[in-house]
Formats: C-alpha cells, sequence, structure tokens
C-alpha cells in the first residue's frame, strides 16, 4: 500500500524592503514619465530600492530571520534552503550558499532557482516535494530581487515598473488536515526573448560592447507580456485550484504576482473573483519579480487578511515564459 503523502504547511514568513522609497514624482526627474501615466497604466505609486552596496542576500537574510522567528525556530533547524532569484549576488556561487552561511544552517542544503517572477512559486512546489518524500523536514523557501540594479534608468519603459524586496516561507509537516494543497508550475521556453536580460551569461559574455549598449538590463516587450500573462495567469490557477479539489468560489483570498493592476484585475475578472478576494501591494513596492508573492504574502497575514481555515491562492508569471499557482489551506 502506498503511505499517503505529508501535509506541508506553511509555519513562518517573513519580508524584508529596503528603507529607501522612489516615488513616481522621483522618476519625473529622472525619465519622461508622469506620475499620472505610471499609476493609470501600472496602478504603481512608489517602489523600494537598496543601497548600492546591499546586496540580494542581505535582504534575504532579514526576511529569512522574520520568518524563522515566525515559526519559532533558527536557521539551526533547516534541512534545505530555496531561493528563487534572477539578481543574486553573484553568477555562482548560488545566494542560497550565502543565506545559508549568515542563517547558520549548517545542516541545510541550499540552491537557488532561476524562473524570474515564477521563482517563489517554483520553490514552493520543490520545497513541498522534498518534505512530502522524506528528503527534508524544515525547507526555508525564498525570493528576492534587487532588480534596481539590473534596471535601465535611462528607458521610461521598463525603469518605472521594478523596486527591491525579499520575502520568505518556513515549510514543515504539522500534522494537521491543509497545508500545501496543490502546486502547478509551467513553462514556454519558445518566447524566452519577449522578457530578458541579454548579456553577462555564456550567450554573451560581458564587454565594454556590452556595457556600452546596456544589454545588462532588463529588455521587455511589454505588451506581449501582460497578453500572456493575463491568460496564463487565469488558466494555472484554475488548473491548481482543480488538483485541489476546489474552484474559485472557494477562494478566501488571491496572491497573484504584483507587475501591473491591469493585470490582476483582469485575472480577477477571468476567474469571476472580486477585488476584495484579491490581495494587492503593488502600489508601494512595484514588480519585485520572485519577492512579490511572498512579500504580499507575509503582508496579508500580519495584516489579518488571512485566518485558519482560508483557502488562499498564489498565482505567477514571469520570464522564461515561466507561470505557476500553489492553493493552500490555512
Ligand atoms: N511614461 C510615459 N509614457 C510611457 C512610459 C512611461 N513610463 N512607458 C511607455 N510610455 C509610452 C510608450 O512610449 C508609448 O508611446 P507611443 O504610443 O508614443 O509609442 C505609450 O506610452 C504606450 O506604450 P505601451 O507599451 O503600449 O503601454 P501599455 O499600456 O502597454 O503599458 C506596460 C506598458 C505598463 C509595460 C504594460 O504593457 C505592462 O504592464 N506589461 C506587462 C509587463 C510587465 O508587467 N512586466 C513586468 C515583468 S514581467 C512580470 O513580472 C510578469
Amino acid at each position: 500500500m502506498i503511505a499517503p503523502l505529508r501535509d506541508v504547511h506553511i509555519v513562518g514568513t517573513g519580508s524584508y524592503t529596503p528603507d529607501r522609497v522612489l516615488t513616481n514624482a522621483d522618476l519625473e526627474r529622472i525619465v519622461d514619465t508622469s506620475d499620472e501615466w505610471i499609476t493609470s497604466r501600472t496602478g504603481i505609486k512608489e517602489r523600494r530600492i537598496s543601497d548600492p552596496g546591499t546586496p540580494s542576500s542581505a535582504l534575504a537574510t532579514e526576511a529569512a530571520r522574520r520568518a524563522l522567528d515566525a515559526a519559532g525556530l533558527t536557521g539551526a533547524d533547516l534541512d534545505q534552503i530555496i531561493v528563487g532569484t534572477v539578481t543574486g549576488d553573484r553568477t555562482f556561487p548560488s545566494t542560497a550558499c550565502i543565506l545559508q552561511d549568515r542563517l547558520g544552517a549548517d545542516r541545510a542544503h541550499a540552491f537557488d532557482i532561476s524562473a524570474a517572477c515564477a521563482g517563489f512559486v517554483y520553490g514552493l512546489s520543490v520545497g513541498k516535494s522534498s518534505i512530502e518524500s522524506g528528503m527534508a523536514t524544515t525547507v526555508l523557501v525564498v525570493g528576492v530581487e534587487s532588480l534596481s540594479k539590473i534596471v535601465n534608468w535611462t528607458d521610461r519603459n521598463t525603469c518605472v515598473l521594478f523596486g527591491d524586496a525579499a520575502g520568505a516561507v518556513v515549510l514543515r509537516s504539522t500534522g494537521e488536515p491543509g497545508g500545501i494543497l496543490a502546486t502547478r508550475l509551467h513553462s514556454d521556453g519558445t518566447l524566452v526573448h519577449l522578457l530578458e536580460m541579454p548579456a553577462g551569461g555564456s550567450l554573451m559574455p560581458p564587454s565594454h560592447e556590452t556595457v556600452d549598449k546596456r544589454l545588462h538590463t532588463i529588455h521587455m516587450s511589454g505588451n506581449d507580456v501582460f497578453k500572456h500573462a493575463v491568460r496564463a495567469m487565469e488558466s494555472v490557477a484554475v488548473e491548481a485550484l482543480g488538483a485541489a479539489g476546489r474552484t474559485p468560489d472557494d477562494l478566501s483570498l488571491l496572491i497573484p504576482h504584483q507587475a501591473n493592476y491591469r493585470i490582476i484585475d483582469a485575472t480577477a475578472r477571468r476567474l469571476g473573483l472580486p477585488m476584495e478576494k484579491v490581495f494587492v501591494n503593488l502600489d508601494k513596492y512595484g514588480n519585485t519579480s520572485s519577492a512579490s508573492i511572498p512579500l504580499a504574502l507575509d503582508e496579508a497575514r500580519r495584516g489579518g487578511r488571512i485566518q485558519k481555515g482560508d483557502l488562499v491562492e498564489m498565482v505567477t508569471f514571469g520570464g522564461g515564459f515561466t507561470w505557476a499557482a500553489a492553493v493552500v489551506e490555512w
């Protein structure tokens, strides 16, 4: 007989954002834009920007410590550390290994996941499987980005959208019903060119030319991303709910990737969800890629928007393309 899989619960959440605020008014002084354009096209009012000497691992460490505190655990309790990021401290070693050292997590194995804005939900799915299989007992999943460091600050099409942040959760089996009921992950590698950082890897190693052409920054076809994001987020949200034996009507709260208010609104409409059941904080932080969902989750939980027994779904879309959803009974 096959033993039932272990339950996997989110037993602690934490997040961290840098103190420095960059408002739309500040951006008006940098590029040809306006608060009116940014607000009406994206819903973003301000974003957080880390200091020049602060790497992603520093943001991740703060968020992870807060999640561990919330769970009543320390780094020494961790078996596995997963970091979703596209702006790690270095190409290698992984930011997860740096975080392991900062947290004193001597027993843990640690690795990064590169899935752009879907990095955190991908990590959640891998962490869940690790606990279910008995490979790990206590898992830390982090989403962290320092997107301000890979933004072209002369390109108004992109620089108004992004910010820096970190969010983290601790996963464990509690023996109680519920927890992470289902996750679903997707990719479409035919669309890599629609959202990318062209240079810096083995395809186009750093050179004076790549720096002069600003190829170490985010390049995006905004309209194409928009269309794909709405369709994909709706379909994976329904798919993951189906895998959990639920429908959108059962949801207490949807936590979508915080990229653009219009994408969130269109996704909610397609799912038949009123906006009261949708968590939005992108006005304060902009798009923080893999940090966006764990940051929103932590704010929702600390703000009393998630109660025991609630059905919560996280849904995301990002470069790759990658898209994913996770359904959690709290
Ligand atoms: N300020 C003023 N005008 C601007 C700005 C700006 N910051 N940026 C672009 N414009 C102009 C354009 O130049 C264009 O002018 P034109 O008509 O004279 O050529 C006009 O505004 C309209 O541009 P569009 O790109 O058509 O504007 P759109 O309504 O599509 O909004 C946006 C652009 C906000 C990027 C939107 O397409 C979007 O949100 N796409 C999703 C992409 C996204 O969220 N990416 C984040 C990373 S991916 C992820 O996280 C999932």
